[in-house]
């Protein structure tokens, strides 16, 4: 006869059926070690509130190590009739310490509890993992940038060449879209730090427990204001989950910059043979199976934050058995990004830029007719004249096949006399890079002292 957490007021045990679906230990069972840390403080403040005396307290504390131990090494798992890991852990609890301590555990908490505990616990030690690996993939990019720090390429918008931009500057705005997941990520934690241990099914508990001392125990700030809320909230995972997913879409879109840059009709950048596929039947080929493989995941990404909310959508207070649905999207987002990320960070570091071909590309398409603009407005003209002058300058380029340094002397001036022969010195790309020193702007100067501040700012990371 299996263990039951429940069946005292069951005629028979559960059709086969009912077990199939409602089994969860293939995936919960990792937090069998969050629940096993659980199962500690709560044997504690037990014995603190006089139910456990101290030599139970020993007993439970002695089988719980027993039963972690045997957990870790593999020796104890989850059997077919187990539900959940908390009745798999129960079970071996009492197969330790004996029905009659075993069976004191319990006192005091349900599993609503317990699991909304637990998974707080382990998003917050998952979500600490995930932190670190995207500072090695902000590392990777500030390696590179300072590697290039000179080189220009074509900055686009619209995907059309726009303006010339530093190699370095384009590859730190990653770098700083990177930093805010990270921000995120410690911000949701301080709002994950509470627990609902405690909370009981959903109304509290009558045996005097001291929830805050299972907080403090678990690593958690405080215990829930509100025991319905603790048992029955799930906006810590959805936050979570979007964070995660916010964090993919910035990948992706390096991801899709790295598709397209190692074209050959782009030839911006290599990717290193250790981090390329090849094709088993064309030969020559060389795939971005990574950068592929982020933008892909990155839907999966989406679909587990949309597919929690709409679980969550609707669901009455308190405790629902939908909310057991909240762990494998979590668990999936988590799992993909600690497989993505270091990969993503090789290619990254490993990329070989094609610095003459940024170099020559960064000029063409008339990207520096603002700066034509830009140096008629330093001599006084209004923008909206200056605009339209370095307009008929790339008109006049264009129709003669011309780039806008092969304009004359007399062709400058005939569009507007403000187009002295000095303004070929903005129509240079180091020139246009240079006169962009505003905040956060592409000048060498600029970007250097926001790649060294983002350096600080991973290291104290
Ligand atoms: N395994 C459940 C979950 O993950 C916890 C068990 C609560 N079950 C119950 N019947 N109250 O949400």
């Amino acid at each position: 006869q299996p263990l039951k957490l429940w069946g005292g007021r069951f005629a028979g045990g559960p059709a086969p059926e009912m077990v199939a679906l409602s089994a969860s230990t293939h995936f919960d069972f990792r937090l069998a070690p969050y629940d096993i840390a659980g199962s500690r403080a709560h044997a504690k403040v037990l014995n603190a509130a006089g139910l456990l005396t101290a030599q139970e307290l020993s007993g439970m504390l002695t089988a719980l190590d027993e039963l972690a131990a045997d957990v870790e090494s593999g020796r104890f798992v989850a059997t077919a009739a187990d539900e959940d890991v908390h009745t798999a852990l129960e079970r071996g609890l009492i197969e330790r310490a004996g029905v009659d301590l075993g069976g004191k555990l319990r006192a005091g908490r349900s599993r609503n509890d317990q699991v909304a505990t637990l998974f707080r616990v382990y998003l917050r030690d998952a979500a600490r993992r995930v932190a670190v690996l995207v500072t090695d993939l902000q590392s990777a990019f500030l390696d590179q940038a300072e590697r290039h720090h000179a080189a220009a390429m074509p900055g686009r918008t619209h995907f059309q060449h726009a303006q010339p931009v530093l190699l370095a500057h384009h590859l730190a705005a990653h770098t700083q879209a990177l930093a805010r997941d990270i921000d995120r990520i410690r911000d949701w934690d301080k709002r994950a730090a509470i627990s609902p241990y405690g909370s009981g099914a959903l109304a509290g508990s009558s045996l005097g427990l001291d929830p805050a001392a299972i907080a403090k125990e678990l690593g958690l700030d405080v215990p829930s204001a509100n025991s319905i809320d603790g048992t029955a909230s799930r906006d810590f995972a959805a936050e979570l989950a979007f964070v995660l997913a916010m964090l993919a879409v910035d990948i992706s879109r390096w991801a899709e910059e790295v598709i397209i840059f190692t074209t050959v009709e782009f030839g911006y950048a290599k990717l290193d043979d250790s981090y390329a596929t090849g094709s088993s039947i064309m030969p020559q080929k060389k795939n971005p199976d990574i950068a592929e493989l982020a933008r892909g995941k990155t839907g999966r990404l989406i679909g587990n934050l949309t597919g929690l909310l709409a679980t969550l959508k609707a669901l009455p207070l308190a405790y629902n058995r939908d909310l057991q649905e909240d762990k494998e999207p979590l668990f999936d987002s988590l799992e993909q990004l600690e497989l993505l990320l270091p990969a993503v960070t090789g290619l990254t570091a490993t990329l070989t830029f094609n610095l003459p071909r940024m170099a020559q590309m960064a000029p063409a398409g008339f990207s520096l007719a603002t700066d034509i603009a830009e140096f008629l407005v330093r001599g006084g003209v209004p923008f909206r004249v200056a605009h339209e002058a370095a307009g008929e300058c790339v008109q006049l380029a264009e129709s003669s096949n011309r780039e806008l340094n092969d304009l004359t002397d007399a062709e400058f001036a005939a569009i507007n006399g403000g187009l002295t022969p000095q303004v070929r010195e903005v129509l240079t790309v180091a020139g246009s890079m240079a006169s962009r020193d505003s905040v956060g702007g592409t000048a060498p100067a600029r970007v250097a002292e926001q790649v060294a501040d983002l350096r600080v700012r991973i290291e104290g990371d």
